[in-house]
């Protein structure tokens, strides 16, 4: 992926690591637009920037993503990079039956938004020059929280789907994986000063740094990550789920 001179739709862009990467990505020399559902923090982002769009979405309503992408490819017919960042991490006791409605929006908004905006993309995306993908997972994604499990669930199958895209769209789009450990935001409540979570700026500062290698790493993994993404390999899984779940036991 270029490192400048891209027009970006990333979405999850008024808060936490989405608008830490616009903004970042803006100084670079590229265009942004951010999306998310509360136009207020999408201004926020784009602040003082004026290389930044906000534009309202609601990755949860399919109807909505296409009509969308119609939209944005009318104003921003350069789009040459998505990234898929929006995501939801509801806590729940999955040992008690439960309301589900925040496990559904949960895989509707994790995993069916980054696959619908995808398909409505594809087509435009594959007919332009230095096209890429970005999909937001998760450490979660290779060892699961028992307190987050459907959250941990979608971040699994993005891994997947984003192997499966990279070879699909081979020679013609860009396929990378972003994969944060725990950061200090608001996906949940309280996490963004929870201890021995890593500083957002920190983990910006590291992740543009991987950005900037040549060519673009397919994982972008800090190297806190190695701690659940290298578990299984390293013969360490079961300690390691074990010792990630070991407060919620
Ligand atoms: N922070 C971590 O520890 C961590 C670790 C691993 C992976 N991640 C992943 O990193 C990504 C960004 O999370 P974050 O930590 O930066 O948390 P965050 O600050 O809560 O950001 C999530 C963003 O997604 C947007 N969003 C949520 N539901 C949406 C919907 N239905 N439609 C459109 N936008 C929606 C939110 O904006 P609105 O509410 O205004 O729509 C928000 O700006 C997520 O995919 C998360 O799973 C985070």
């Amino acid at each position: 992926m270029k490192t400048s001179g891209n027009t970006i739709l990333l979405s999850g862009g008024g808060s936490g690591i989405g608008r830490e990467l616009a903004q970042r990505w803006h100084d670079a020399g590229n265009v942004v637009i951010v999306t998310g559902r509360t136009l207020a923090s999408l201004e926020e982002t784009a602040r003082g920037r004026g290389n930044i769009h906000p534009m309202t979405l609601d990755v949860t309503d399919g109807d909505t993503i296409r009509a969308f992408a119609a939209d944005v490819l009318a104003k921003f017919p350069a789009l040459n990079v998505l990234v898929n960042n929006a995501g939801v991490m509801p806590l729940e006791d999955i040992s008690v039956p439960r309301d589900l409605s925040r496990a559904e929006a949960c895989v509707t908004t994790n995993l069916l938004g980054p696959i619908r905006l995808t398909d409505a993309l594809i087509a435009h995306l594959s007919s332009q020059p230095d096209a890429a993908i970005v999909n937001v997972s998760s450490g979660l994604a290779f060892v699961p929280l028992v307190a987050a499990a459907v959250y941990s669930a979608t971040k699994a199958a993005i891994h997947s789907w984003t192997d499966s895209l990279r070879f699909a769209l081979a020679g013609t789009v860009e396929v990378i994986e972003l994969a944060p450990p725990a950061v200090q935001t608001e996906l949940t409540p309280g996490q963004s000063t929870r201890e021995g979570y890593m500083p957002l700026g920190d983990f910006i500062d590291e992740v543009m740094s991987l950005f900037a290698q040549v060519p673009t790493p397919e994982l972008i993994g800090v190297q806190r990550l190695g701690f659940l993404r290298n578990a299984e390999a390293e013969g360490r899984y079961a300690q390691t789920f074990a010792t990630l779940n070991a407060p919620h036991a």
